[in-house]
């Protein structure tokens, strides 16, 4: 049996965001944010699910907590609602929901927990929807007030701050596929605006956030998927690179190099996107981590493009590829192409259906090992060079996964919505001791 040891600075942790869990969707003064909007017109959301209530964590913090500090956790990962903070997005400024933040930051203090906190996961505020969004630039100064109000409040106690989760699900899935809020589609040419001016919009908030303490870590959290020729024909390990090229740089590039991948601007009508003077130097600041999200993928092939199924591979859940090694490769990749800061795996898990026992528990063998393989191969990424400082399993609790409700289960904790009971699934049993040991045995 292969043992595999962590170094003991090594952060485990566990990640949610608030949209997901949260509920309390306008609780104490919260604004509307465009989830709320998005969920609450019919058809956008399976089963017509919303997170108004989810996982009632603005209600149960204190609990989730005690459950945190029973797994072992070093960190937690979590989001702040923008509109629960300031309803409007710009001006008055909600005190519940900041006391609602001071307290929770204070709970997880105090059971020697590390707050990791991200400013944005996706549920912008409804009023600056209304004023333009991501298009228009004024917003974009607005999430910098945010940012710096943020760190004002909680700067004293939280040292990690990432701007944005996964800015190109955002530009992609909110304005092409239509399938996350605000539900636009096939408008090519908003998503590529959206997703130069959220970097941009990251860069006004890494300074905003430095304003106020020089001292304080910011990054930003990206989602890498490996990409993969389908077979070592050189005509797929071409269009393999090309398809890198043109989509897992986006940000990448931009932040670590100061330029967009040049097939990247060939492949996007450049003429046509608004870049203004300074965006570039203000998008590549240096950043003090970067968080990479992954849970699959992709296999490339000249002929088909991206294959929709690959021979003898298993899928989650979600219909995503099983394949950890892929995720050792991204990693060493990223780090030989970019010159990166330290690397926190901000997001990885598995989602399955899970089955409650007749003993009341969640054998879930099937996430206890995709978690295994996938610690292993991060193991193997830092025995190759790359510099990986912790990693936060997606996620804590079973939450509202987006646009597939309550349908698909990620959590290392089983969330029973009718009672809100909570039961650490076995996966979560063995990842305390997993933390406890700061090991990984192969079995
Ligand atoms: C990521 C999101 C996270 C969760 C997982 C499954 O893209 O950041 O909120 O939905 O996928």
């Amino acid at each position: 049996m292969n043992k595999y040891r962590f170094p003991s600075k090594f952060i485990w942790g566990a990640a949610t965001a608030a949209y997901q869990i949260e509920g309390a969707w306008d609780a104490d003064g919260k604004g509307e944010s465009i989830w709320d909007r998005f969920c609450h017109t019919p058809g956008s959301v399976t089963n017509g699910d919303t997170g108004d209530i989810a996982c009632d964590h603005y209600h149960r913090y204190q609990e989730d907590i005690s459950i945190m500090r029973q797994l072992g956790l070093k960190a937690y990962r979590f989001s702040i609602s923008w509109p629960r903070v300031i309803p409007q997005g710009i001006g008055r400024v909600n005190l519940a929901g900041l006391d609602f933040y001071d307290r929770l930051v204070d709970s997880l203090l105090a059971a020697n927990i590390e707050p990791f906190l991200t400013l944005h996961h996706w549920d912008f505020p409804q009023a600056l929807y209304e004023k333009g969004g991501w298009t228009n630039r004024d917003n974009l100064h607005a999430f910098a007030d945010y940012a710096a109000l943020m760190a004002k409040r909680l700067g004293d106690r939280v040292k990690r701050w990432a701007t944005f989760n996964e800015p190109s699900v955002i530009a992609w899935d909110g304005y092409v596929s239509g399938e996350h809020a605000p539900g636009v589609k096939d408008e090519m040419l908003i998503a590529m605006q959206v997703s130069h001016n959220l970097m941009v919009a990251h860069g006004l908030a890494v300074q905003a956030v430095r304003g106020v303490d020089p001292d304080l870590e910011v990054g930003i959290v990206l989602t890498e998927w490996g990409v993969d020729p389908a077979t070592d024909d050189p005509a797929d390990i071409a269009a393999a690179d090309h398809f890198w090229n043109i989509s897992s740089t986006t940000f990448l590039h931009p932040i670590f190099k100061g330029h967009y991948h040049p097939e990247m601007l060939d492949a996007l009508d450049s003429s046509k996107i608004n870049l203004q003077p300074g965006d570039m130097s203000l998008i590549a600041q240096k950043l003090n981590f970067l968080g990479i999200n992954s849970y699959s993928r992709s296999v490339i092939s000249a002929k088909d493009g991206r294959l929709e199924h690959v021979p003898g591979s298993a899928y989650t859940d979600m219909g995503w590829e099983v394949c950890a090694p892929a995720f050792r490769r991204m990693l060493v990749k990223i780090q030989r192409d970019y010159r990166l800061p330290p690397i926190y795996i901000t997001e990885n898990g598995a989602a399955f259906p899970d089955i409650v026992s007749s003993d009341g528990k969640i054998h879930d063998q099937q996430r206890l090992e995709y978690l295994r393989d996938h610690f292993i191969q991060v193991y193997l990424a830092m025995q190759d060079g790359v510099d990986v400082r912790g990693y936060f399993v997606w996620s804590l609790l079973d939450n509202f996964e987006w646009g597939h409700g309550f349908t698909k289960r990620f959590g290392i904790v089983r969330v029973d919505y009718e009672t809100q009971q909570r039961t650490i699934k076995d996966s979560g049993e063995w990842y305390s001791r997993v933390i406890a040991s700061n090991q990984v045995d192969e079995e």
